[in-house]
C-alpha cells in the first residue's frame, strides 16, 4: 500500500504539490472513484486515472534504479526474475525496459525507461556515452593493467576493445570508465589480466550519478534536470 500522491509523484510526471493538486481539483480517481485525499493509501494494482486517462499510460518515463544482484536486466525471463520485478504495478504497465544491460551479479546504476529512440541514442555504439564501475578484482591491480586499458585491449576471441579508463582506488579497486558496453566486457578485459572481477557496480551512465540516497533494489524517477542531460548526451556529436 502506498500513498496517492506518492504513486502519481512516482509516475514522474508530477510533483508530490502537483499530485495534491490534481487530487483536490477532483481529477484523479482510483477504480472509477474520485480520489479525496492525497494521504489515503491504496494497493498498487488499483487502476489510476488523471483526467480519466491511466498513469501509466503512453508518457514517458525515466526511472533511475540501483540494481541489486540476482535480477537480469530484461522485460522478461522465462527461468529468472528481471529488474521489473522490483517496481508497483501501475509502472509494470508502463512498457519500461532497461537501456543496457548489467549482468545479473553487477549492481548499480540502471536505466529504465519507456522511450525507445532515447535508449536507442544513448546506447547507440557511435555515440559513445561513458559509464563508469567500481570494480573489485582477485589480485593486485598495476600500471601495466592501466596501461592496457589505456591502449585499448584486443582479447584472445579477437575482441578489440576501445581505450578505456583504469584508475587504481587501492591495490585490489579501480574505477574503470567505459565508453562502449560489449558482453561481459569489463569482466573479460580483466580476466584477460590474469585477474577476474569479483564485484562490479555501475556508479555513471553519461551524465547520470547513481544517487547515493537510493538504497539497493529502489528506484525514483529522474528529475527534469537529468532527463535534459541524458537528452543532450543522447543527441551530442557521433563519433
Ligand atoms: N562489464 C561487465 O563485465 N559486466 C557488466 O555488467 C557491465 C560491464
Amino acid at each position: 500500500m502506498e500513498r496517492l500522491d506518492k504513486i502519481l509523484a512516482n509516475t514522474g510526471r508530477w510533483s508530490r504539490k502537483e499530485a495534491a493538486d490534481l487530487i483536490r481539483a477532483g481529477r484523479v480517481t482510483v477504480d472509477g472513484v474520485p480520489a479525496v485525499r492525497r494521504e489515503d493509501k491504496y494497493a498498487e494494482t488499483a487502476r489510476f486515472q488523471v483526467d480519466g486517462t491511466d498513469i501509466s499510460g503512453e508518457k514517458r518515463v525515466c526511472l533511475m534504479l540501483n540494481k541489486p544482484a540476482g535480477l537480469v536486466s530484461a522485460t522478461d525471463d522465462p527461468r529468472q526474475p528481471t529488474v521489473l520485478s522490483l517496481l508497483p504495478g501501475y509502472l509494470k504497465k508502463a512498457g519500461l525496459f532497461p537501456a543496457g544491460r548489467l549482468d545479473k551479479d553487477t549492481v548499480g546504476l540502471l536505466l529504465l525507461t519507456n522511450d525507445g529512440a532515447l535508449a536507442h541514442s544513448l546506447l547507440s555504439p557511435r555515440r559513445h556515452v561513458d559509464k563508469t564501475y567500481l570494480v573489485r578484482v582477485d589480485g593486485v591491480l598495476d600500471e601495466g593493467d592501466e596501461a592496457a586499458f589505456r591502449a585499448g585491449m584486443v582479447l584472445k576471441s579477437g575482441l578489440r576493445c576501445l581505450p578505456a579508463g583504469l584508475e587504481r582506488l587501492g591495490p585490489s579497486e579501480a574505477l574503470v570508465t567505459l565508453r562502449e558496453g560489449k558482453y561481459h566486457q569489463i569482466k573479460r578485459m580483466l580476466a584477460a589480466r590474469g585477474k577476474p572481477v569479483v564485484y562490479l557496480e555501475r556508479r555513471t551512465f553519461g551524465p547520470l550519478v547513481l544517487d547515493e540516497e537510493l538504497e539497493r533494489g529502489d528506484w525514483r524517477p529522474l528529475t527534469e534536470k537529468e532527463i535534459s542531460a541524458i537528452q543532450s548526451a543522447g543527441t551530442g556529436p557521433q563519433e
